[in-house]
């Protein structure tokens, strides 16, 4: 059976990964988790001291420690620069509340955008994000674009902390989201928008699970149009 694209965008804490991951899984489709690369770059322009004026040397330093991907035991995915393991670090509190201002750097998405392309020709894939429906695989054949209410969230974003056993405070998790919601809104390369052509999906108030069925049920409509 031919594969597609899925392309799957919306705001911070949408549960854009969770799905994502579960629908890759299910139509046995590569995963790419687009935030987690902007995350790596601000990782390694923190761990250098860069600031958004030093492009060329965050650029550089991509080179020499380049984004990877791998599974633990569990099946869980690792990311890494170069060979250190940064799937921890890159969730961290300093690399949320700085990925804005260097995703806002168009050098790096056009560096980053280039690299999901290629991962993307390699066949049937599930990619999350903020541009990947409007920029990084604009023919995609199904694009999804997921919302929340900030508070909704918020709290899922809270719980998960709380499993985790990370204090959070939510009033500063929300003002957090709205704020990097605003940015990643209003920068002016490839700002989060739904493509014209995605379906917008308004998840208030609705499980993973059925969250999964909208979209599972949206790819095999197509699947099933093109067997046909
Ligand atoms: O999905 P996430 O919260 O892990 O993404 C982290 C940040 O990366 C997000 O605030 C904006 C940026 N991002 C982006 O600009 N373009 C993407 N395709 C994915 C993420």
């Amino acid at each position: 059976m031919k594969s597609i694209q899925i392309a799957i965008d919306g705001p911070a804490s949408s549960g854009k990964s969770t799905v994502a991951k579960i629908i890759a899984k299910a139509f046995d489709y590569t995963y790419l988790d687009t935030g987690a690369m902007y995350r790596a770059v601000t990782y390694l322009a923190l761990r250098h001291q860069l600031t958004q004026d030093d492009t060329a040397e965050i650029l550089s330093l991509l080179e020499e420690h380049p984004i990877a991907f791998g599974r633990n035991k569990e099946g869980e995915q690792l990311v890494f620069v170069g060979d250190v393991d940064i799937t921890h670090a890159i969730r961290e509190h300093q690399v949320t509340n700085n990925v804005s201002w260097v995703s806002a750097l168009a050098p790096i998405r056009e560096k980053l955008v280039d690299l999901q392309r290629k991962i993307a020709v390699q066949g049937g894939i599930v990619m999350d994000g903020r541009d990947i429906g409007t920029v990084v695989l604009p023919e995609a054949e199904l694009k999804v674009f997921l919302v929340a209410s900030v508070e909704e969230r918020a709290l899922r974003r809270f719980r998960e902390n709380q499993e985790k056993g990370i204090p959070t405070d939510l009033e500063r998790l929300k003002e957090e989201i709205a704020l990097r919601d605003y940015k990643d809104s209003t920068r002016a390369v490839s700002p989060l928008k739904a493509a014209d052509d995605a379906i917008t999906f308004d998840t208030t108030g609705v499980s993973i699970e059925g969250v999964v069925e909208f979209i599972s049920e949206k790819a095999k409509e197509i699947l099933d149009k093109q067997s046909n």
